[in-house]
């Protein structure tokens, strides 16, 4: 019975997709358990990384605007310097923040499931990029408050130059132009260069320019290593004084110098010197009686800058982002050794390759490098095939998508049949050198820790849900998977064949060992005028799971509900972009069965 006669006789998953291609999911009630269980952990997260800031801005906002130590100096400033400094709280505490995300060799080992034993505090490690393109946005829109802030602040450094506290000005005298305080001082100087630095980083980490040109946003990126240099560089200015003699000098006092009496008439004094707030410990006169006795000075204010605080914020995240990188640079120095290069339809290559005490989870992927192809550049490639500890060989997958793939398969393949011919492991062979670094984690690993996994890829997505199936033809018993579900969406039929005979194998192990239920494969062919077939007698198996358009997405999440009633089930997927967002909504819909999904996101783009 063809795929076709199938679909229109006993659909048990599916219900055909070739006419009716169901794309929407409006209208459906979202289950609160299934919301709480995919977002409610980052949403508490968000609260609690929110609530830090608000904090942070307000205790700094409210020490400046009534701190008897900075009394002066907001006399002098006024507003703005709350602002500025409430603002630099912030930005210390993302400034630092920014950097954990980004420890990927950290994430991958606290992700090793012995680790952090709670799959839901494991889940939470996903939301990294997030977590760290929040924490930029952060950074941008702060940094444009104390902009502002520090432009007004030199403004008014200019215009309320005073004689009497000459430590405290940064003007070096009455209406000096405010913009030589900005370019001929470490802190003005330092923070326009900051500003054009986040700037470029910021207009390269678009959208359209990561796809459009990956590399510009690579490269800019890396200018977050200038930005630190320059964020030190700039805190160590110390124009912002606070006075260090409270005690004796208590702010606002009367100098004894000029009224040697203690017992004066204070509304008129206060009237006179005082418009702005009153410092602490001082009422408004009308508020006083007749006669009241005031704090006089013992001695002259003296001012100080404050220690960077900022040091202290960005210099444990720093130093161990700079820490991984070494460890990364050392780790990947030694070029791994290709054993085979085979080619494959649709312009994909696979890579085996073995390196000494490299080991790797199935779903984690690694970087290439390769000199000869760019001396800079590096691309992230899942792997395909782990080392286990009978066989050492790893694999990747990649799909010749453009130049540094392209220059990568014209070196490691010989220009003439480049289709579907396996080149057999030739000792005199000489490759150029690889080199390797990571592995680093991500969500795929955790499709083996469900019970009941759906696992959808989308076109060369596939590769991470390849290195669970190798793993699974070791031996499933290890794990706690015991159904997995897995969907393949391709365009052209030919794309099947990278990982057909993997599938094939995987199918009659399962038969061999009675457990046929173990995997359900199904293959979707999106773009096809008619019946199609995986060429080949050995692929009998898949041409009968293979269907024709693209999935009825609400369909599937419902049989698979209904055949897993109260359990949770893993949902994974990799692919383009719009399934993925398909699918995250639709694990938080509700269904009649108690089936929870969980939606696991893949935290890269
Ligand atoms: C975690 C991860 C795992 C991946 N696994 C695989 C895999 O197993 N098989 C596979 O074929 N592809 C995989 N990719 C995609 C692969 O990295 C890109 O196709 C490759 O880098 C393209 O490089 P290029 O110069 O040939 O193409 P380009 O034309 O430069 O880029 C094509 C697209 O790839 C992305 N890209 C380019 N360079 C990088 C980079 N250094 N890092 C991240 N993305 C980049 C950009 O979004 C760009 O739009 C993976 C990507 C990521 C992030
Ligand atoms: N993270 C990783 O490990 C990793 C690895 C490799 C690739 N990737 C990413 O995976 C993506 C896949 O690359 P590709 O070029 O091979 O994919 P592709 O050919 O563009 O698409 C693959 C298939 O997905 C189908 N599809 C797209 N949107 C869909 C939807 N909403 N519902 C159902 N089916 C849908 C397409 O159907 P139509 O023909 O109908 O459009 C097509 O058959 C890329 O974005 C790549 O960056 C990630």
């Amino acid at each position: 019975m063809s795929h076709w006669n199938r679909c229109h006789g006993r659909c048990s998953i599916l219900v055909c997709p070739y006419r009716a291609q169901h794309r929407g999911t409006r209208g459906m009630a979202v289950s609160w358990r299934s919301w709480l269980a995919n977002e409610g952990v980052k949403h508490l997260c968000l609260v609690i990384w929110l609530s830090l800031n608000v904090l942070l801005f307000w205790k700094t906002f409210v020490l400046y605007n009534q701190g008897p130590e900075y009394y002066y100096i907001h006399r002098m400033l006024g507003l703005a310097l709350c602002l500025s400094r409430a603002s630099a709280s912030v930005l210390n505490f993302n400034c630092g923040l920014i950097l954990l995300p980004m420890c990927r060799t950290l994430l991958a080992y606290l992700r090793g499931s012995q680790k952090v034993p709670s799959r839901r505090t494991r889940r939470l490690l996903d939301k990294s990029r997030t977590f760290h393109i929040t924490c930029g946005v952060t950074i941008c829109i702060f940094s444009g408050v104390h902009v502002a802030a520090h432009l007004v602040n030199a403004l008014n450094f200019s215009v309320n130059y005073s004689e009497d506290f000459i430590e405290l000005n940064a003007a070096r005298y009455q209406n000096e132009d405010p913009r030589k305080l900005l370019f001929t001082t470490v802190p003005g100087l330092t923070g326009v260069c900051m500003v054009l630095v986040l700037f470029l980083m910021v207009t390269a980490s678009t959208y359209a320019i990561r796809v459009s040109n990956y590399d510009i946003f690579w490269y800019t990126h890396n200018l977050f290593f200038v930005f630190y240099m320059l964020l030190l560089l700039h805190v160590s200015g110390g124009l912002l004084k606070y006075q260090t003699n409270v005690q004796t000098h208590p702010p606002g006092c009367i100098n004894s110098s000029r009224t040697q009496s203690q017992d004066i008439f204070l509304p008129e004094y206060l009237s006179e010197n005082f418009h702005g707030p009153l410092p602490e410990g001082f009422s408004k006169p009308e508020e006083r009686n007749q006669k009241t006795f005031v704090k006089i000075c013992l001695e002259e204010p003296r001012f100080q800058a404050h220690f960077p605080q900022t040091w202290l914020w960005i210099s444990g995240p720093l130093c161990l982002y700079c820490a991984e990188r070494l460890y990364r640079c050392i780790r990947s120095n030694k070029p791994v050794t290709i054993i085979s290069v085979i080619s494959h339809p649709s312009d994909v290559m696979e890579i085996r390759m073995v390196k000494e005490n490299f080991k790797a989870r199935p779903g984690q992927y690694v970087i290439l490098h390769c000199p000869s192809v760019s001396a800079l550049e590096n691309h992230p490639f899942t792997l395909t095939m782990c080392p286990t500890e009978t066989k050492a060989t790893f694999g990747v997958h990649l799909k010749v998508v453009g130049d540094w793939t392209e220059r990568l398969r014209d070196l490691l393949l010989p220009p003439s049949n480049q289709d579907s011919e396996i080149l057999p492991f030739i000792r005199s062979r000489s490759y150029p050198k690889l080199y390797i670094d990571g592995p680093f984690g991500s969500p795929f690993e955790e499709s083996l820790n469900y019970e009941v996994s759906l696992c959808i890829a989308g076109g060369i997505g596939v590769t991470p849900f390849a290195s669970i199936l190798n793993t699974l033809l070791d031996g499933w018993k290890p794990y706690k998977l015991r159904r997995l579900y897995f969907i393949w969406v391709c365009r052209d039929i030919q794309s099947f064949q990278w990982f057909a005979d993997l599938l094939c194998m995987l199918h009659n192990k399962l038969w061999q060992e009675n457990r046929p239920d173990y995997v359900n494969i199904q293959l979707y062919l999106s773009q096809t005028d008619g019946i199609q077939t995986i060429i080949g007698e050995k692929y009998n198996t898949l041409n009968s799971r293979l269907f024709i358009g693209r999935p009825r997405w609400k369909l599937l999440f419902d049989e698979i509900a209904k055949c897993n009633r109260g359990k949770t089930v893993g949902v994974f997927c990799c692919g383009p972009s719009s399934i993925s967002k398909t699918l995250h909504s639709l694990s938080n819909q509700s269904n009649s069965y108690g089936t929870k999904f969980e939606y696991n996101k893949e935290s890269f783009s």
